[in-house]
């Protein structure tokens, strides 16, 4: 169906064009021939849900776009279900693809990636990892480098001594291990910091709000909240909110740096922090395009760079990124 929507555009021109129009096309339905012979690039998103990843999949649109006449490209999420995404890469095989752009879901999609990478496509890994090596590249940002920025950020503002919640993300996840890591590695120069190490409440604000709520029934003292993105910082900070209105917030600090809502937040003081994780899906495309031409990238990991947005740097922030997520 979806490859007759170009054929039928096509006559719609066709129909519209007078006789002695020189753009119009000589009749044969070459669309649609085009289409069949063009390459095929396929992307398999993890899930389509929260605000990182819609704002990761408009980019990545917006981008194959503007190669409509190079490839033809196909999108699928798998809604946060491993099982469904390995489903959708042997499907997604049937087809032949060229180049396929992976954002796993978690580990267990190592096996459908590697199929893949052996059949001898172009695996491109986005955001976050599978295990071992079977993958051409991988796009996205060093988690460990965000989390040790945020320990050291945390570490510094508390002073060195304190209590930090780490709300954590889906358990099986390499941005959760490494955004986990690096925070513990910068934390070991602040010896008088303890580290609560929460709950995987997945990446999602309600889940992080019911763990914040039924954290703060025990009535434990806590200086900082980190979660490893923003969805589930907002999601503790609102349970705070709810349970505490007048006593003394403890910091708020999250990952992302894709919404509006999270600036805001840390300019008027209800979180402290974030750090941006870029999207990759645009420059996973731009890849997909090159590879198609026969240009390889440099390197094999290409890594987006990070930038801490607080309450001193949130409007310059906000007008160097226009398009924020509401
Ligand atoms: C979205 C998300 C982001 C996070 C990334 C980590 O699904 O949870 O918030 O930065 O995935 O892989």
């Amino acid at each position: 169906m979806k490859n007759l929507i170009p054929f039928l555009a096509l006559l719609v021109i066709a129909g519209c064009s007078s006789g002695g129009d020189t753009n119009t096309t000589s009749g044969t339905p070459s669309t649609s021939t085009e289409s069949k012979d063009k390459p095929l690039v396929v992307f398999s998103q993890a899930n389509s849900q929260d605000p990182w990843r819609k704002v990761f999949d408009a980019s990545t649109k917006a981008e194959a776009d503007k190669h409509v006449s190079e490839f033809t490209y196909e999108t699928q999420d798998a809604s946060g279900k491993s099982e469904t995404q390995n489903n959708m890469i042997d499907t997604f095989l049937i087809k032949n693809p060229k180049v396929m752009l992976v954002s796993p879901n978690d580990l267990s999609v190592t096996k459908a990636v590697e199929k893949a990478f052996d059949k001898g496509v172009s695996v491109i890994l986005l955001d976050r990892d599978i295990e071992g090596e079977k993958y051409s590249y991988y796009i996205g940002g060093d988690n460990t480098e965000i989390g040790r920025q945020a320990g050291k950020f945390v570490g510094e503002k508390l002073g060195g001594k304190g209590v930090v919640l780490m709300i954590q993300g889906i358990a099986n996840v390499t941005a959760t291990q490494n955004r986990r890591d690096g925070f513990l590695e910068s934390l070991k120069a602040f010896p008088g910091i303890k580290v609560i190490l929460g709950d995987d409440c997945g990446f999602q604000r309600q889940k992080a709000r019911a763990y914040m709520e039924s954290f703060l029934q025990k009535n434990e003292p806590v200086d900082c909240v980190y979660g490893h993105n923003d969805e589930m910082a907002i999601g503790a900070r609102l349970a705070w909110d709810a349970a505490r209105p007048t006593g003394k917030a403890p910091m708020f600090v999250g990952v992302d740096g894709c919404q509006k809502e999270v600036v805001e937040m840390i300019k008027s003081g209800k979180m402290d922090a974030t750090f941006q994780y870029p999207t990759p899906g645009a420059m996973g495309i731009q890849v997909a395009a090159d590879l198609l031409k026969g240009n390889k990238p440099k390197d094999r990991r290409i890594i987006l760079p990070t930038v801490l947005v607080d309450k001193n740097s949130a409007d310059k922030y906000l007008a160097d990124n226009p398009n924020l997520a509401n």
